[in-house]
């Protein structure tokens, strides 16, 4: 039986065991739900041996642990190494989930005829990474696998991928490969195939500034006294003139502007601003002037409030003067920007801007590097033709405003292109409530694989 007959016999299987694994609430922001981020390896690890694999292991990481697996045939042959993460957003809010997220329902949308799978980690990023292993079970069952193949999915991509970069420098031989399949992006749409080749880089920072030394009555010392939440909107509304320019000195010194043909090339891929705006109910976009919103998501640094708290959010009103007002903020970067120095530039502007009456701390969260991939190497070729076969259209290279930390270390450590190769859509809700991906978008996805590493070893041959 072909690789193609053995998903299609088994396609209700394929997205059961989906299913199954979407049912652990793998959040490894929250250590309340440590036991299942374990359990989610495991499973993981029982996949990849299930689908063939001769070596399937859990590596203990200081935190959740990297499942490694690989099918070597021929050492003399390409391999290929796939990463995913088995970790997952938290879902909160719960309120606004439609279903329960980790109780996957399938469901049809517009965007979906066919179905979507409902589910926190659906598209970000356990069906895209499950893709792989279906593929590689398929190929495997057909006798139809044309190169070794390694498999490295980690538990703590949503929190910065912290213990990967050791593990990478551990383990270059292990890991050795001539391209890395990584499926954790978007498509623009299913009639729009389209391959990542650029991500924006991550500075995630926390603030707090603190006022008096406790809470105050605002009538007796209100007008008076430093309020730190005002004085924080304030900061926060400095960082960004008129122009939605960052206001952070050296901040814009180290990004790369495009030339006018590579900004024409880019403006070339397919949108629709009328339906952007019109998906998201806003009535007009926001954003750095002088750029378009593709650009202003792709090759644009940008800063933003994740989260702002402090005083009284209860139920009624209570006059107070908060002791104290807190922020996250994160901040996308582009080439050759590096999360460090963005960090200390950030740290060093924010605190001199800080107003005589509070004291500011600032800390530095996790961040990640930019990256930039190449749309012309043997990898790319072969999910070029792969997405042609099966989309029966030419794959448009994109950038886009997600980050992928560990991308630029694959770069720099392994040494092989890695093929940016996502079958989810923007609209599939990615961090937030109802995240959902496209059944048809999981099958395709497996599909795509497989033909790519057809046309990979074909390439090779040549
Ligand atoms: N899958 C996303 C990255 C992504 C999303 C790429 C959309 C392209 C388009 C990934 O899991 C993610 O969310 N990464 C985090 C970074 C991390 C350091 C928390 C992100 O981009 O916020
Ligand atoms: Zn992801």
């Amino acid at each position: 039986m072909s690789a193609a007959a053995f998903i299609e016999k088994n396609k209700d299987r394929f997205l059961n065991e989906l299913l199954d694994l979407l049912r652990i609430p793998s959040v490894s922001a929250d250590p309340k739900f440590k036991n299942d981020v374990f359990a989610a390896a495991q499973f993981v690890k029982g996949s990849l041996e299930k689908a063939g694999a001769d070596v399937a292991e859990i590596c203990e990481t200081p935190g959740y642990p990297i499942v490694y697996g690989e099918k070597i045939i021929d050492p003399s042959l390409p391999t290929v190494l796939i990463y995913g993460h088995y970790d997952v957003q938290p879902a909160d809010p719960y309120e606004l989930w439609d279903s329960p997220p980790f109780e996957p329902v399938i469901k049809n949308t517009a965007i979906h005829p066919e179905g979507a799978i409902f589910a926190r980690g659906s598209a970000d990023d356990k069906g895209q990474f499950y893709m792989h292993v279906k593929a590689f079970e398929a190929m495997m069952a057909a006798g139809e696998l044309t190169c070794n193949v390694k498999f490295m999915i980690e538990g703590e991509e949503e929190v910065g991928s912290d213990n990967l970069e050791g593990f990478v420098l551990a383990n270059k031989e292990k890991l050795k490969s001539d391209v890395i399949l990584i499926s954790d992006t978007h498509m623009i749409s299913m009639k729009d195939p389209s391959i990542t080749v650029g991500l924006r880089g991550l500075t995630y920072m926390e603030v707090e500034v603190t006022g008096a030394n406790r809470d105050l009555h605002s009538g007796t010392y209100g007008g008076a006294v430093a309020n730190p939440i005002n004085v924080l909107c304030k900061m926060i509304a400095s960082l960004k003139d008129e122009n939605e320019h960052i206001t952070i000195p050296g901040f814009y010194d180290k990004v790369q502007e495009l030339s006018d043909a590579q900004r024409k090339r880019l403006n070339e891929a397919p949108f629709d601003l009328k339906e952007y705006q019109d998906k998201l109910e806003i009535e007009a976009v926001h954003g750095e002037k002088g750029y378009t919103t593709i650009e202003r998501v792709g090759i644009r640094p940008t800063l933003d409030v994740n989260g702002i708290w402090g005083g009284y959010t209860g139920e009624g009103a209570k006059t107070v003067l908060p002791s104290k007002a807190y922020a996250k903020i994160s901040m996308r970067l582009v080439p050759d920007q590096n999360w460090q120095e963005i960090a200390k530039l950030f740290e060093d502007h924010f605190k001199s801007i800080a107003p005589a009456g509070v004291k500011v701390k600032v800390k530095a969260h996790h961040g990640g590097a930019p990256a930039v991939v190449s749309d012309s190497s043997v990898g790319y070729q072969a999910a070029e033709a792969a997405m042609q076969e099966t989309f029966g259209k030419r794959p448009i290279p994109t950038r886009e405003g997600g980050s992928i930390p560990i991308v630029a270390l694959f770069q720099k450590e392994l040494g092989s292109d890695p093929i940016l190769f996502g079958f989810g859509l923007d609209t599939d809700a990615l961090h937030s409530p109802n995240e959902h991906y496209g059944v048809k978008n999981y099958f395709i996805g497996i599909e795509t694989i497989a033909a790519f590493f057809r046309h990979f070893t074909a390439l090779n041959q040549k």
